[in-house]
C-alpha cells in the first residue's frame, strides 16, 4: 500500500514549476490530486517547463501514471473562487487530507520593489497572490479537516521572507512570505487540536523553467554567482523541495506542527 492511498490533496499552483513536482511526488504516493491553477496550460509560458513535460498538462501526466487527478482554474485572489474549487474537489472525492497552498511568486524587478518607493498596486498584487491566496486556501479546507479531525497543511515561504537581499529588491514579496510564515505558526495554533499539521517550507533558488528563464532583471547577481552562495554549491531542484514536501504530507511528520522549514541547500543571501 502506498503512504497516501485512500487520501486527497490540493495543490494550488500544480500546472508547472514546483507546484507540478509536488500534485506528481503525492499522486505517485497514492493520493487523488486536486491540480489547482489560474491556468493550467501556463507551463507554455516559459520553454523549459513546456520541454519538461509528459503530456497535455499536469492532470494528464498523472493519469498516464495511473494517478487519479481534477484539473480546476482557479485564482486563488478570489475567496468565492476558491472556496468553490475545495466544494468541487470534496463532491468528486468527499474529503480533503492534503493541501500545499503554493501558488503564488514574484512580479516586477528587484531594482523597481525597494522598500521606501513600493508601487501600491504591484504591492496589492503580490500579497494577494501570496498572503492572501494562501490564506483563503487554509479558510477553505480548515472546516473540512476539522470535521475529519485529520489533516495536513504545508505553506509556502521563501528565504526572501526570511532575509533581505543586499540589494534591498523584492520587499513586496519578502514581506508577503514572511506574512506567510507568521500566519502559519497561528494556523498551527488554531488547528493543532483537531489533530491538523500546518507547516512552511521556506525555499532558496530552486532552478525552475521560470527561474533560469528570467533570473532577474536588473538583478546584480547571475545564477552562477549565485550556486556559490550555497553551502551544497549548486541550486535546487523541484524534487529537493518535492521530498520535504512528501514528509509533510505524510504521517513522518505528525509531531511536527507549526515549524518554517528552509530548503535551500545552506544559502547565504548575497
Ligand atoms: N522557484 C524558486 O526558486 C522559489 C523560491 C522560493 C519560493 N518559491 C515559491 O514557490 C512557489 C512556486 O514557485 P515556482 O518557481 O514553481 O513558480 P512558477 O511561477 O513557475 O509557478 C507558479 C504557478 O502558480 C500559478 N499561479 C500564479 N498565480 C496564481 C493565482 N493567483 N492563482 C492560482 N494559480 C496561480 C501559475 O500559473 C503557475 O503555474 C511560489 O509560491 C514561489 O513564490 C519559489
Amino acid at each position: 500500500m502506498d503512504k497516501l492511498d485512500g487520501k486527497v490533496a490540493i495543490v494550488t499552483g500544480a500546472a508547472r514549476g514546483l507546484g507540478r513536482a509536488y500534485a506528481k511526488r503525492l499522486a505517485a504516493l497514492g493520493a487523488k490530486l486536486a491540480v489547482a491553477d489560474i491556468n493550467l496550460r501556463s507551463f507554455e509560458e516559459f520553454k523549459a517547463e513546456a520541454k519538461d513535460m509528459t503530456g497535455d498538462n499536469t492532470v494528464a501526466e498523472i493519469e498516464a501514471a495511473g494517478g487519479a487527478a481534477l484539473g480546476i482554474e482557479v485564482d486563488v485572489r478570489d475567496t468565492t473562487a476558491v472556496e468553490a474549487m475545495v466544494g468541487r474537489v470534496c463532491k468528486e472525492w468527499g474529503r480533503v487530507d492534503v493541501l500545499v497552498a503554493n501558488a503564488g511568486g514574484g512580479r516586477g524587478r528587484p531594482m523597481d520593489t525597494k522598500a521606501s518607493s513600493l508601487d501600491p498596486e504591484l504591492l496589492r498584487l503580490v500579497t494577494e497572490m501570496n498572503l492572501f491566496g494562501t490564506v483563503y486556501s487554509c479558510n477553505a479546507v480548515a472546516p473540512i479537516m476539522k470535521q475529519q479531525r485529520s489533516g495536513k497543511i504545508i505553506t509556502v515561504s521563501s528565504i526572501a521572507g526570511t532575509a533581505p537581499a543586499a540589494d534591498g529588491g523584492y520587499a513586496h514579496y519578502g514581506a508577503a512570505k514572511a506574512a506567510i510564515a507568521h500566519y502559519t505558526r497561528y494556523l498551527a495554533q488554531d488547528l493543532g487540536p483537531f489533530g491538523i499539521t500546518v507547516n512552511c517550507i521556506a525555499p532558496g533558488v530552486i532552478a525552475t523553467g521560470r527561474i533560469m528563464a528570467t533570473m532577474i532583471p536588473g538583478s546584480s547577481q547571475s545564477n552562477r554567482d549565485r550556486a556559490e552562495l550555497v553551502a551544497l554549491h549548486r541550486l535546487g531542484t523541484v524534487e529537493d523541495c518535492a521530498r520535504v514536501v512528501e514528509f509533510l504530507a505524510t504521517d513522518l511528520s505528525d509531531y511536527v506542527t507549526g515549524a518554517v522549514i528552509p530548503i535551500d541547500g545552506g544559502l547565504v543571501r548575497g
